[in-house]
């Protein structure tokens, strides 16, 4: 197929997710697996999104609403977004692919963290544009310096996902928006805020901000509201931006559902509230367990943690802890071999886990 598939397509490693729960079920004999690899929420979805979603399902046989219009309004009332400045989509990742294809090609270059979230180097390069990263700075954050001096006339976006996956690591609003202002006015400035709302420290406050021109914020719907199997996002951006990505994504790219649950998942206040507190106290007491095992737990503004296993090899720890039925994630693949990824999880989770942690060293 070498005459029909480009070469920058054929050179493209597959985007590896988290195992599923069944298939290491149904590998390791084990009827109980926790599952702590993908960021995802473990007190489950939002009850109203799913009470929501079943009474939606009556009129499943209609199309639904290719504008999105009812989760514009909510989105709009819950937070004062405009509504020409809000893009809704399949999860963050069709906003990446998007971006990238509508913005990027062959001469165009895109500027991220290395390692960084996977799916931008992914559909820049997918899309024939230039891949630039910058290595992270000692303590596992943003470069800012490094990814400025990769920007230059060709580049089209500037990817920053805060907090950043798969480390933790948070860029305050200062650092942000003063990075912001050394951008050339040929690059916009991609902020994916997948886990904002678990940050305990100081927010940008996009609307209040009126939104600067060349940013695009990401949220999704996949990690505080418990909706990754859905498949729902939204993304902030100047109403001209959002106009002409409006053309070019898929008509119908949220499924009726989605716009449904999403809708009523905003306004789930207190499932909002116990998924937090879920989190914070999952996230304090590993930090102090993984401590206490000789093991660095660095800090974190998202749902889930880096840990540094004093040397081991991340792939070894990962095989010998799923065998006590815990899925983590070895972070060899993001280049740090010797760290895994876990998310927050309920007590009896994080105790697990921590169990299992202390068996294997
Ligand atoms: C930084 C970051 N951005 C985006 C996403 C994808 O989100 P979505 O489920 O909305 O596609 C993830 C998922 O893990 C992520 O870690």
């Amino acid at each position: 197929m070498s005459k029909i598939i480009p070469e920058a397509i054929e050179n493209l490693s597959p985007y590896v997710p988290g195992r599923l729960l069944e298939d290491v079920q149904a590998e390791l004999g084990l009827p109980d697996i926790i599952k702590l690899a993908s960021n995802e929420n473990s007190l489950g979805a939002s009850p109203r999104a799913l009470e929501a979603m079943a009474d939606a399902l009556k009129n499943i046989h209609r199309y639904g609403d290719a504008d999105a219009r009812a989760l514009k309004k909510a989105l709009s009332e819950k937070y004062g977004y405009d509504p020409a400045s809000i893009v809704t989509g399949n999860g963050s990742s069709e906003f990446i692919l998007v971006l990238a294809h509508a913005l990027t090609g062959p001469g165009l270059s895109a500027v991220m963290s290395k390692p960084s979230f996977t799916l931008y180097s992914k559909n820049v390069q997918a899309a024939g544009g230039l891949v630039r990263e910058a290595p992270l700075t000692a303590d596992y954050g943003h470069d800012l310096e490094a990814l400025l001096k990769l920007v230059d006339d060709s580049t089209r976006l500037v990817f920053l996902d805060n907090p950043l996956n798969p480390t933790g690591a948070y860029l305050e609003p200062e650092a942000l928006l003063s990075f912001y202002e050394k951008l050339p006015e040929t690059a916009l400035l991609v902020v994916d805020e997948a886990y904002i709302e678990f940050a305990r420290k100081p927010k940008v406050d996009w609307p209040a901000l009126k939104s600067p021109e060349r940013v695009v914020v990401m949220r999704t719907f996949s990690k505080v509201f418990g909706l990754a199997g859905l498949r729902v996002a939204y993304a902030l951006m100047d109403p001209g931006l959002a106009a002409a990505i409006n053309k070019v994504r898929q008509p119908f790219n949220m499924n009726t559902l989605a716009q449904v649950g999403a809708a009523a998942a905003l306004t789930d206040d207190d499932f909002i509230e116990r998924t937090l507190k879920m989190t914070w106290e999952s996230l304090d007491y590993l930090t102090a367990e993984f401590k206490a095992l000789g093991l660095n737990p660095y800090p974190t503004e998202a749902n889930f943690m880096m840990v540094g296993l004093d040397g081991r090899s991340a792939d070894d720890v990962f095989q010998a802890v799923l065998h006590k039925g815990v899925i983590t994630r070895s972070l060899t693949s993001f280049g740090l071999s010797k760290h895994l990824r876990v998310n927050a999880g309920q007590p009896n989770e994080s105790e697990a886990l921590v169990r299992a942690v202390k068996a294997v060293l």
